[in-house]
């Protein structure tokens, strides 16, 4: 076993936690106050090639594996969430599909666009009635000769309206549910394919999170991703992966609270002496640092089997449940920490506490990795 980063992923985490703390960090606090996506911020990533990070160099990518892509995603959500999981789709969600399931032609086309971070991707999976239960969605794709031509709406869409290219699943038979979802990339523009309601959200504030609405919107047959009826597969094994780009963001953001409360535990004085010299305080942030460094395992250990080959799902569903619960306990304690002083915006724990929330939520539920792992262990 060996525990070493190589030297490429300790190169990789030094450029993105210097870009992160000169770049990211001194707007974050601003942007999630006026709900602002920086489009700056992404184009900066694709400077540095953050944006094709696992994706071999002929479709524009940097050929790094998965752990560096994780590592990436921690060090940005340090500092800024949103910024964490605008990579994060991007990557794993919009970028992974095509890369798996795309043609030739899809990849020479879609995912070096997404690779050099000339476009900006999506994942359209989750339905106002299709949340967890996805099968269940009801957005419809029926073939007329070289197109399919979609109807019905997309909530809660990360990255919607700012995105250029959206993995879009939808039914092409009604009947079959989930054998009869279907995977496509559309992009935007296209005509019948506008915005809805833009979410006033808790935390992540500064990632987009936006309605998409299908109103026969003809996309190109050109456009199918996979086979008709494979839609469902391609969502799930995305997912597989996705899920571990999220644990890597509550990685990161509980970290970024675990080194804010150390700071201001050794500086904040009562009693004539430091709090960190109180037990019941120490006691906390020894507590907060264990857990961390088991959701960094369990995140890097996921990456890690990916990188090689071997099955993931389960890793990373378990990744994306022990350190997204870390997280928000993480945080809780560190708003604790500071007092009253927590409490406000003059300091980021606040912001690192409502972010944390999400990474229970998203990608799977909580209770949904938990079924996911169940099933996976009783099938083994
Ligand atoms: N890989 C391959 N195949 C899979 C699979 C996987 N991971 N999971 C399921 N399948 C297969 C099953 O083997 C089964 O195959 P058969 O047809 O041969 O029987 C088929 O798919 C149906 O599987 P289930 O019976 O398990 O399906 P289900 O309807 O019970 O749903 C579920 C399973 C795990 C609950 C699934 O619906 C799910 O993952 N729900 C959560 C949705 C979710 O995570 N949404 C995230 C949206 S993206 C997001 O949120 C973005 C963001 O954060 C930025
Ligand atoms: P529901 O499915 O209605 O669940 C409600 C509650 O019931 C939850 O606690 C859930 O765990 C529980 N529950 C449901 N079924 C079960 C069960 N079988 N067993 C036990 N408990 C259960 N989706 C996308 O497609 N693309 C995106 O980019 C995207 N980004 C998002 C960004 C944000 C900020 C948010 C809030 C959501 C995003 N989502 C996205 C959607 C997200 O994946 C869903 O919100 C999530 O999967 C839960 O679905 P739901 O909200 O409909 O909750």
């Amino acid at each position: 076993m060996n525990f070493k980063l190589t030297d490429e992923q300790k190169m990789l985490q030094k450029v993105v936690r210097d870009f992160a703390k000169k770049e990211v960090e001194p707007t974050a606090a601003e942007r999630d106050e006026e709900e602002r996506f920086d489009r700056a911020i992404f184009d900066k990533m694709a400077e540095l090639g953050l944006t094709g990070i696992p994706w071999p160099e002929e479709y524009g990518g940097i050929g790094a594996d998965y752990v560096s892509y994780v590592i990436a995603i921690e060090e940005l959500s340090r500092v800024c969430a949103s910024t964490g999981v605008t990579l994060s789709a991007h990557l794993s969600l919009a970028s992974w599909p095509i890369f798996k399931y795309g043609s030739e032609e899809q990849k020479q086309t879609f995912l070096t666009q997404l690779a050099t971070g000339e476009k900006l991707g999506a994942y359209a999976l989750s339905e106002p009635g299709a949340g967890s239960d996805v099968s269940s969605m009801r957005t419809t794709a029926k073939l007329d000769g070289d197109h399919y031509v979609l109807n019905g709406s997309k909530v809660w869409i990360t990255n919607g309206g700012v995105a250029d290219v959206y993995v879009v699943f939808a039914k092409t038979d009604q009947d079959a549910k989930h054998k009869g979802i279907t995977a496509f990339v559309v992009e935007k523009g296209t005509e019948g394919f506008t915005f809805g309601k833009k979410e006033k959200k808790l935390g992540i504030r500064s990632s987009p999170t936006t309605e998409l609405i299908f109103e026969n919107c003809k996309v190109p047959v050109a456009n199918r991703l996979g086979e008709e009826g494979e839609g469902f597969k391609i969502a799930m094994t995305t997912l597989d992966g996705g899920r571990n780009g999220i644990a890597a963001q509550a990685l990161g953001i509980a970290q970024g609270a675990l080194d804010a409360a150390v700071d201001y535990a050794k500086e904040r004085e009562q009693f004539g002496k430091p709090i960190a010299q109180n037990q019941g305080i120490s006691f906390k942030l020894a507590d907060m640092a264990t857990e961390i460094e088991a959701s960094r395992l369990l995140t890097y250990q996921a990456a890690w089997l990916e990188s090689e080959g071997l099955p993931y799902g389960k890793a990373s569903a378990m990744s994306k449940l022990f350190a997204g619960d870390t997280a928000m306990r993480v945080t809780v304690e560190a708003v604790q920490v500071f007092g009253g002083y927590g409490y406000t915006k003059d300091y980021p724990v606040e912001r690192y506490m409502r972010d944390a929330k999400i990474t229970q939520i998203y990608e799977g539920t909580n209770e949904i990795q938990r079924l996911v792992i169940g099933r996976m262990l009783t099938k083994e």
